[in-house]
């Protein structure tokens, strides 16, 4: 990609993370850029892209053995890249969660999910089973107008005791998102002194999306007796 081509991807991509962007005006608005096959070329993996690569490779090393039968939920799946990753590490049992019918066609074609669903993270339409999960795993979902603080909650409950949440972001949403400044890390914080989850690990990553740095937030249920949720 040239400078010219790289800038184009950049303003792309604001255009689904706006400041006070609604969550149906984002989903529609993927639906169209990915429809168009402008997505997959805005963010391509391991090019502009890194996060799915990164947010695959803590699944794969957390799930070294029996991957066969690791269930996974790939929320805000996109057009697949994640699953594509974890596929091809020999994961065959992922779902894809996501709300915009376009990008859930194209990750339909790849053929590396097991169930779709078309719902926003804990939306109405399909009801997620408690305690269903090994591990969801999340990445690019988080931003304004996406996933909310409360999509924690959602991912905690889904995950079974053990289990495994990854989270792949850019790093200055943490900030720069109303939803999430002073809110979001303390919120796991504090989920951590509930006994709800521990963390495993919190790192930086280069190239998130576009040079910008990504953060990578590693968490592993706990029994959820402990904290009542
Ligand atoms: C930047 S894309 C990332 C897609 C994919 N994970 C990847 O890495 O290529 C963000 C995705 O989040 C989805 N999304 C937005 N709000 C969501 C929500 N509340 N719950 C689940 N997915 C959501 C969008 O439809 C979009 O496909």
């Amino acid at each position: 990609m040239d400078q010219t081509e790289i800038a184009k991807a950049y303003d792309n991509n604001y255009r689904a993370f706006k400041k006070g962007i609604s969550s149906s005006e984002s989903i529609d608005y993927y639906t169209s850029w990915g429809q168009t096959g402008g997505y997959e070329k805005d963010l391509s993996k391991g090019g502009t892209y890194n996060g799915p690569i990164e947010a695959a490779k803590a699944v794969g090393k957390l799930f070294p053995a029996d991957r066969e039968n690791v269930k996974i939920l790939d929320i805000a799946a996109g057009t697949g890249y994640v699953g594509e990753e974890l596929h091809h590490m020999g994961f065959l049992h992922v779902d894809a969660l996501e709300p915009s019918e376009g990008m859930l066609a194209i990750a339909k074609e790849k053929g590396v999910y097991k169930n779709y669903i078309l719902d926003i993270l804990g939306g109405t339409k399909y009801s997620l089973g408690t305690d269903y999960y090994d591990c969801t795993v999340v990445s690019g979902g988080m931003g304004e107008g996406h996933i909310p603080c409360t999509g924690i909650l959602e991912m905690i409950r889904i995950v079974k005791p053990g289990g495994i949440v990854v989270i792949a972001m850019r790093e200055e949403y943490l900030n720069y998102v109303e939803e999430y400044k002073d809110k979001l890390e303390p919120m796991m914080e504090e989920l951590e002194k509930e006994g709800a989850w521990e963390k495993i690990d919190r790192s930086i990553y280069d190239n998130h999306f576009v040079g910008k740095t990504g953060v990578l937030f590693l968490y592993r249920v706990k029994d959820k007796g402990e904290s009542g949720r």
